[in-house]
């Protein structure tokens, strides 16, 4: 008799992306659960609302980036048409400023938004094509981490937009081979678009992960909810506190949720029970924070050739333009 035979098979779940991350994460020390888990329908809603928050600087700076430097940055990507790819799209708020400088400045302009989220996806891709009729959009559902594959090859000359400070989820190395990974489904003359977070002072970067309306703590819990819904876990999310602190030496913000009791969470749909001591904690994001040589670095390690860079006035975040080579 062959002995795998007598295993019992895992629950179904356990395959799932978000069934295998979670059993990884938690089973982990430290524990830790991976950003993109943050988004299901619920997340992304809590994701937009903190974009509209007095303290989260980072969306309303980008967009005063675009607002102000669309045109030049569309300038660089030189050619009749242009296909636009976007990671990790979201609402894709702000992308329509680069879009609408893109159809003033090409015969032929289609859009790739790509994100894991379906339902934040599909509302993005309808406001963009009743917006601008001119664009093409063509949304994928992916993870861009797993699978650059589905990047299409339209015969256009590509920009691949990569803003919002999401590569700031990535530690230094796994940045640099996400970077290579992309480098490689590209052709040389195509462009990288990066949007990237600025050091710069600990009470501005602190603020902006712990706003004083609480909705980060709320966006940081709802991963709990999350599992509770998908996994039939049974957090109760009020018994994790939301921290957000700056490590000062890797250079990032910190996102933990700390258990505020000693207790046993059940995870039925993975066979799994974990245990939290009080004042233990799962780190759910890391947000680097560059400086302009460090983004240089990084593009270089991955492939690109930093071409040129636009900051805000307060120089608080940057948007670098680099060439595949
Ligand atoms: C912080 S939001 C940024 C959204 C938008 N780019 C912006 O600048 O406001 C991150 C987005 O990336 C998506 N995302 C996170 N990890 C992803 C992954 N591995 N693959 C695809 N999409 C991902 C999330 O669903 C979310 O919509």
């Amino acid at each position: 008799m062959n002995a795998a035979l007598t295993i019992p098979p895992l629950p179904a779940a356990a395959a799932t992306p978000v069934g295998a991350e979670v059993r990884r994460g938690l089973t982990a020390r430290p524990r830790r659960l991976s950003p993109w888990l943050f988004y299901d329908q619920r997340g992304s809603e809590l994701f937009e609302a903190i974009t509209e928050l007095p303290e989260y600087y980072l969306t309303r700076t980008e967009r005063e980036i675009f607002a102000q430097h669309a045109d030049e940055i569309l300038a660089a990507a030189a050619g009749a048409g242009l296909a636009i790819l976007e990671l990790g799209a979201g609402s894709a708020a702000k992308t329509g400023l680069l879009l609408e400088a893109a159809v003033r400045r090409h015969d032929e302009v289609a859009y790739y938004p790509i994100d894991i989220s379906a339902s934040v996806l599909e509302k993005a891709s309808s406001r963009i094509a009743a917006q601008l009729p001119q664009v093409a959009v063509r949304p994928i559902v992916s993870d861009y981490t797993r699978s650059l594959r589905e990047l299409p090859a339209s015969g256009l000359r590509r920009l691949v937009l990569y803003i919002g400070s999401s590569i700031g989820n990535f530690d230094p190395q796994a940045a640099a081979a996400l970077l290579r990974s992309l480098r490689r489904r590209l052709a040389p003359g195509d462009w990288l678009l990066l949007g990237v977070d600025h050091v710069k002072d600990r009470t501005t970067l602190l603020r902006a992960y712990n706003d004083a309306a609480g909705v980060t703590a709320e966006f940081n819990r709802n991963v709990l909810a999350r599992i509770n819904a998908e996994l039939g876990a049974n957090f109760r999310p009020r018994l994790f506190r939301h921290r957000a602190l700056w490590n000062d030496r890797e250079c990032r913000m910190e996102m933990h949720l700390e258990s505020l009791v000693a207790q046993e969470i059940r995870i039925p749909a993975l066979d799994l029970a974990v245990r939290f001591r009080r004042g233990e904690s799962v780190h759910t994001e890391n947000s680097y924070k560059f400086t302009p040589d460090a983004v240089s670095a990084l593009l270089t390690r991955g492939g690109f050739a930093p071409r040129r860079h636009w900051t805000d006035a307060r120089g608080w975040f940057g948007v670098y333009l680099s060439e595949a080579v």
